[in-house]
């Protein structure tokens, strides 16, 4: 069906003057002030917001109206006087946002011609933005029909509906941005919703840091990361400390310079013991055996310094007792740290070094503190299944979606940092194995990133990016990792990450430093189209990318009720509501008086230092 953008009955101003960025339109005053109906409707086409049409030889340009304004000199004209009816001449700033070519209605991104002084300016109908929305979901070029998710509508008075194809969405990553309050998680929830209710199939592995979308995943896999009671329904899971790196253990214990030595030096003698202990080290472990004689560990005192280095330097061993993956047990590591507190002996053997196990003292405090602490329980208890054995269960079965409620994980010692950094790192290798790549893709969610993102861990002496999502956004892709991040707080998103985003689903953004990152980051939202981004209500956002012909700013449709993320703030309404102090009933009326109804007294603010009762206790 060919649109007709250009029908007299919607004209409403002519172009007087064009800019690369901006086109100003003399306004017809009548629609500008009062509106006008059109097949019963209110034709919109003067007010900021609305969207437009412009006559441009074979081209049609969409265009919203930025700002609308009075010429200086009937600025005051405008009261109404008694006797004096006002004939303005408004003015509008528009922003073109794309093209549609006359005849056979394709929606063409950028502008392919400016319009000419003189041209004519229409209201766009709603079939005219829903035909723009609709290039949203374009046809495949073998004319299949894509996958579509049905996100939202746009805000036109007639609520065009928008369908977005599912690959534009997660095929290049995809950043939801805004600020608190903005609708993320309702986006999120939102997408999840239309995902697993249509027929595409992703793998979606969802990381949620609040436990907000418990609701969300009801029915599907819910993998409990923390030191509380598991909540029901859900599968009580730990990262297993061997995932842990030489820099993991760095950061963590933060050892000083003399402590560090004897840290590696353990690390390294603990994994010399689990490398001894696998088939084809059989000679190595006979070479060995008197130091290995105590369970578990390497004891040196006394021992011949060549026989043990002739094993831990030939090629083999010293290859997987450098490789930071090779696991080791952590359990052993005090008792490893104190048995490398030896020094060199002159007969070529061992001998005890009192000061060095003086120096070690507060690293072993450290450790032993780490292995009994609740808050670490997750990484070195032994409650619970390993999380990748659970992820890698989730991507070889016909579950859909895995939820990883990372909820009552301990905010202290950068406890959520380090186990969503190792998650991804976890992620990543495997995709790098092109494990994934034979069976589907898989979509990673992460809310609340700005959390995970641009973190070291560390100090001066040794620094450890926790770099794994960033690794993901840069080569993920090609191994079909695909991401979708949500931040309030763009600015703290590495510029390399956010570059790597193919889609933008901009909700309200207050922040300008956050918006200026989103304009840097994305050609296609100039300043022009930032300017809406403060004023956007709950729920509504700009998509902008690669594959969307035109920044348009759609209302995401919420999801059902019971498939919403539970987000909601306090209700300050019910729990800081003054205390109704009902007067108390005489126990006879002292005389018929007219007494006007009885109305609640407000008791005024407590003066008392008397702590409050329960009941006035804020919950948070
Ligand atoms: N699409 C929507 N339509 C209508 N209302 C919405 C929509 N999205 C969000 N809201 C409203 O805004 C509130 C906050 O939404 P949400 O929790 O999704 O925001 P958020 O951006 O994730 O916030 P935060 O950064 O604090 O996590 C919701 O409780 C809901 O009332
Ligand atoms: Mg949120």
């Amino acid at each position: 069906m060919k649109t007709a953008p250009f029908d007299p009955e919607h004209r409403i101003g002519t172009v007087t003057q064009v800019l690369p960025d901006a086109v100003f339109v003399n306004l017809d005053a009548v629609t500008q002030r009062t509106g006008r109906l059109l097949s019963g409707r209110p034709l919109r086409g003067g007010q900021v917001g609305d969207f437009v049409v412009l006559d441009c030889d074979s081209h049609a340009l969409l265009g919203r109206i930025l700002e609308v304004k009075l010429p200086e000199k009937e600025r005051l004209d405008i009261e109404q006087q008694l006797g004096h009816t006002p004939d303005p001449h408004p003015l509008a700033k528009l922003h073109l946002l794309g093209a549609l070519q006359t005849g056979t209605d394709k929606v063409i991104s950028g502008i392919p011609n400016y319009p000419a002084l003189g041209a004519s300016v229409f209201a766009a109908g709603a079939d005219l933005v829903s035909h723009f929305a609709s290039s949203f979901s374009l046809k495949n070029e073998d004319g299949a029909k894509p996958v579509t998710l049905r996100i939202g509508h746009v805000r036109d008075g007639v609520g065009t509906p928008v369908e977005i194809r599912a690959d534009h969405l997660f095929a290049r990553h995809c950043a939801i941005l805004g600020a608190t309050g903005g609708g993320k998680s309702t986006t999120i929830a939102r997408l999840l919703e239309q995902c697993l209710a249509s027929n595409l199939f992703p793998k979606i592995i969802l990381i949620d840091p609040t436990g907000e979308y418990a609701a969300v995943a009801k029915g599907h896999p819910s993998l409990f990361l923390g030191s509380t009671a598991t909540p029901l329904g859900e599968t009580r899971v730990r990262i297993p400390c061997e995932h842990l790196q030489d820099g993991d253990y760095l950061s963590i214990l933060a050892p000083s310079p003399t402590q560090r030595v004897r840290l590696n030096d353990a690390i390294h003698s603990l994994r010399m013991v689990e490398v001894l202990s696998r088939q084809g080290f059989e000679t190595e472990r006979a070479q060995l055996a008197t130091f290995l004689a105590a369970d578990g560990v390497i004891t040196k005192n006394g021992k011949t310094r060549s026989t043990f280095y002739s094993v831990r330097t030939s090629a083999v061993v010293a290859d997987l007792v450098e490789n930071p993956t090779t696991p080791f047990a952590f359990r052993h590591l005090t008792t490893q740290i104190m048995n490398e507190c030896v020094a060199d002996d002159n007969n070529g053997t061992w001998r005890p070094y009192a000061q060095a196990l003086e120096w070690c003292q507060p690293l072993l405090s450290k450790i032993n503190a780490l292995r009994v602490s609740a808050a670490w329980s997750p990484i070195f208890g032994d409650d619970g299944a390993s999380v990748f054995t659970e992820i890698e269960k989730f991507l070889n079965n016909g579950e859909r979606l895995l939820r990883i409620n990372l909820a009552d994980l301990s905010f202290d010692f950068r406890l959520r940092e380090i186990a969503v950094n190792l998650i991804g790192r976890w992620l990543r290798e495997h995709v790098r194995d092109y494990k994934l790549k034979a069976d589907r893709p898989v979509v990673v969610v992460l809310d609340e990133a700005h959390n995970f993102l641009n973190r070291h861990l560390g100090d001066e002496d040794f620094k450890q990016p926790l770099d794994a999502f960033e690794k993901i956004a840069k080569e993920g892709r090609k191994f079909w990792l695909n991401l979708v991040l949500a931040t309030q707080q763009p600015r703290d998103i590495p510029p390399g990450i956010l570059s790597q985003m193919g889609t933008l689903v901009v909700h309200r953004l207050i922040n300008e430093a956050d918006r200026k990152v989103v304009e840097m980051a994305c050609g296609q939202l100039d300043a022009a189209a930032a300017k809406f981004l403060p004023s956007l209500g709950p729920g509504e956002a700009a998509i902008i990318g690669v594959d969307f012909p035109i920044p348009l700013t759609i209302q995401i449709e919420q999801p059902p009720k019971d498939f919403r993320p539970t987000s909601a703030g306090p209700q300050f309404t019910k729990w800081l509501q003054p205390k109704v102090v009902r007067t108390p009933t005489p126990a006879a009326p002292a005389a018929k008086v007219a007494t006007p109804s009885p109305k609640p007294v407000i008791a005024p603010p407590a003066k008392s230092n008397v702590p409050p009762t329960d009941d006035d206790d804020i919950p948070f």
